[in-house]
């Protein structure tokens, strides 16, 4: 087994005042085995390889706890408009245009995003994430991954839960367990109750988890209303969907009995600031949730509504959000970059993530402090979430593999990712505007 040795400042995650100016973290295999001040490894600790790492801060990879990666295709292609529109008249007529090399390399295109801004796991839903699936085993990263499904068309929906078991039965726990899988019905809106009660049985079968989008706007409150008089988390609980491992993005419109149901059933939010300001759904009540004990990560969404994959922005989005709207007491860096790993662990249900410590993964990444946005160093912390940008990251490593180093991306042909995904997207959206 490869045995590196790490020096760096090290945040380990492990509690606000946790923290090495002279750190070193020493990594067996896919695994840490020591963090602590440089020079008090273990003598016998004899590396392979050190890093000397003296100017970057190296902290615990960021998990992004929902997005849709494939959607890096329509970047920018369809912006400003209202939620219905922009769904009905751009985004699915283009959708139901790709095909699965265009899932591939769309998928790839958000990999090569990801790992650059410190993105070291992720979780997805789609369609045809088998070529996600292909993209995340070649790239070394990790993943939960879920193919959307809807339940409005009784055929349609019942080969999307069978090609979502297929997926399960094909990946779930590949590339060394790097790789999970989920079931992903899509939504209250566009799930019969019948629909998502199969999905729960088929869920408690395979010992699947589930990744849902919940109460996410207005309009999704008002159609569940008045198509049965609940909210739609409450609904959600009637039809039994709760009990196991649970994803639940968004939750912008609960209220108070909601949160208790929320951690009643340990479900895990996937928190998306960015995507709930753009598309105009609201703000989530996050310092609640966290304070009475909900497991709240961050997530992106996906690329046609944030646009970009950047957890750095996300974290900074995030933070303000919650000042816009309550207090500038609300979410402290340090809380906002804890959601970002631990609570990541926490609501992906993957405990040996999130922080740098001896039996945890060795999944963490490295941001270069040398210049001029990082001084004067009075709080990392605050530095991280309020001046770093995804482009700070230097090098990256998942399960004790590096992935990226000083910025060149090793298990990617960056450049030839770009031209696929410049010439696919831009094929599709010339047949969307022929064709309609
Ligand atoms: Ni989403």
């Amino acid at each position: 087994m490869t045995k590196y040795l790490i020096r760096a400042m090290v945040l380990p995650m492990t509690g606000p005042d946790d923290f090495y100016e002279n750190g070193e973290i020493a990594v067996v295999g896919d695994s840490i085995v020591f963090v602590g001040e440089r020079g008090s490894a273990p003598p016998d600790f004899v590396p392979d390889r050190i890093f000397d790492l003296k100017n970057d801060v190296v902290m615990p990879g960021l998990i992004n706890t929902h997005t849709h990666a494939a959607m890096t295709m329509l970047r920018g292609y369809a912006d400003d408009m209202p939620l219905m529109p922009w769904l009905e008249e751009k985004v699915w007529p283009f959708e139901a245009r790709m095909n699965s090399e265009d899932m591939y390399w769309g998928s790839a295109l958000a990999l090569c995003e990801m790992i650059r801004s410190g993105t070291t796991t992720m979780v997805d839903m789609y369609i045809k994430e088998e070529e996600t699936a292909r993209a995340v085993l070649e790239t070394g990263t990790r993943a939960l991954l879920s193919r959307g499904m809807t339940g409005l068309d009784r055929k349609a929906a019942s080969v999307a839960l069978q090609e979502n078991i297929e997926l399960f039965n094909n990946y779930h726990d590949a590339g060394q367990g790097r790789l999970k899988v989920l079931l992903g019905p899509h939504a209250p809106y566009t799930c019969p109750g019948e629909f998502l009660q199969t999905v729960k049985q088929e869920a408690d079968r395979l010992g699947a988890g589930i990744h849902i989008h919940v109460a996410e706007t207005k309009a999704e409150l008002a159609t569940i209303k008045e198509r049965y008089g609940t909210t739609p988390l409450r609904w959600l609980e009637d039809q039994g969907l709760f009990g196991g491992h649970l994803i639940a993005a968004h939750c912008v419109y609960l209220d108070e009995g909601e949160l208790d149901i929320l951690k009643q059933y340990k479900i895990g939010v996937a928190h998306n600031a960015e995507s709930n300001m753009k598309l105009n759904s609201g703000t989530a009540l996050i310092p609640r949730m966290l304070e009475k004990g909900i497991s709240v990560g961050l997530g992106t969404d996906g690329a046609s509504s944030n646009n970009d994959l950047d957890m750095f922005g996300e974290m900074r989005s995030a933070s303000f959000q919650q000042k816009l709207v309550g207090s500038p007491e609300d979410l402290k860096a340090y809380e906002v970059l804890d959601m970002a790993t631990n609570g990541g662990a926490r609501v992906t249900g993957l405990k040996k993530l999130g922080r740098l410590a001896p039996g945890y993964k060795a999944d963490l990444i490295s941001i270069d402090f040398e210049q001029p946005h990082f001084y004067p160093r009075f709080s990392i912390p605050s530095h991280l979430v309020y001046c770093a940008r995804g482009g700070d990251v230097r090098t990256v490593m998942v399960d004790g593999k590096i992935i990226m180093e000083d910025r060149r991306l090793l298990t990617l042909d960056e450049r030839r990712i770009c031209l696929e995904v410049e010439k696919r997207a831009k094929r599709i959206a010339f047949k969307v505007f022929n064709e309609n």
